[in-house]
């Protein structure tokens, strides 16, 4: 019936295009379900967490990691269970990246700690001898912007219907309420860090960017 197809080469390639075009839309479509959007279980970024992925955006850590575990063994027996598209539902934007110069970081929460963290930003070679990635030295300074972290997430709340103040879900509450979250959050972190400077910032009010992206970085589970 379709011998004609395979002695015309434009309609063939047409024909195969069509064909890998459905096949692909099957795998694709599903993921858009509000079934698999969220995964279960799934809570919005807090404030404190939003601010530092703000830092991952601003100082580029996508230039050399992924955030995306694809479905082979290779990967999954180093960083665990491949990604589901649901767990990237509250990710604006998510953050996939296409290149890993360093490794993939999106369930680095799992096995690595604050205090490694800490050692590893202020500097790389002081817990992998041979690591190439910078040193981030002014993370330790900087302020995190906490209120335009705050304006992110009451956006997405109003606008894409992101479900904080759920039951069980993030409290987002006034700006007032949500920097006293923000900094309730970071003393529990630095707690478990050591640089004065930092805690010191921390105990006056002001929480620096290293902290709010180890927030973050502990969240990627
Ligand atoms: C120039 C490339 C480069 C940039 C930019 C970069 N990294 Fe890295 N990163 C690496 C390399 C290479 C490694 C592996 C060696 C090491 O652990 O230091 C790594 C390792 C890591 C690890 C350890 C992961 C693991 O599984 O052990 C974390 C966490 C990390 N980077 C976070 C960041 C963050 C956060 C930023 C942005 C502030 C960033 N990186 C920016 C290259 C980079």
């Amino acid at each position: 019936m379709f011998h004609w197809l395979e002695k015309n080469p434009f309609f063939f390639a047409v024909g195969v295009f069509v064909v890998i075009a459905f096949a692909g839309l099957i795998e694709i479509l599903p993921n858009f379900a509000e079934a698999s959007r969220p995964v279960a279980g799934l809570k919005p970024y807090t404030v404190l967490q939003l601010a530092g992925k703000e830092v991952y955006k601003k100082d580029n850590c996508i230039a050399c990691h992924s955030q995306l575990i694809r479905p082979f063994k290779s990967e999954t027996d180093r960083y665990g269970q491949y990604s589901l598209s649901g767990e990237y539902a509250y990710d604006r934007p998510f953050l996939w990246g296409s290149k890993r110069t360093g490794p993939d970081l999106h369930r680095v929460g799992n096995y690595r700690t604050t205090d490694w963290h800490e050692n590893h930003m202020w500097d790389p070679t002081s817990v992998v001898p041979q690591s190439i990635m910078p040193a981030y030295k002014h993370m330790f300074k900087n302020i995190a912007d906490i209120d335009t972290a705050y304006a992110e997430a009451v956006t997405v709340k109003a606008v894409f219907k992101t479900p904080y103040d759920a039951p069980n879900g993030t409290p987002l509450g006034t700006v007032d309420e949500a920097r006293a979250a923000a900094l309730e959050e970071a003393k529990a972190i630095t707690a478990d860090m050591k640089n004065q400077d930092v805690k010191d910032a921390v105990a006056a009010g002001k929480i620096p960017e290293i902290v709010a992206l180890i927030a973050y970085l502990n969240r990627l589970k």
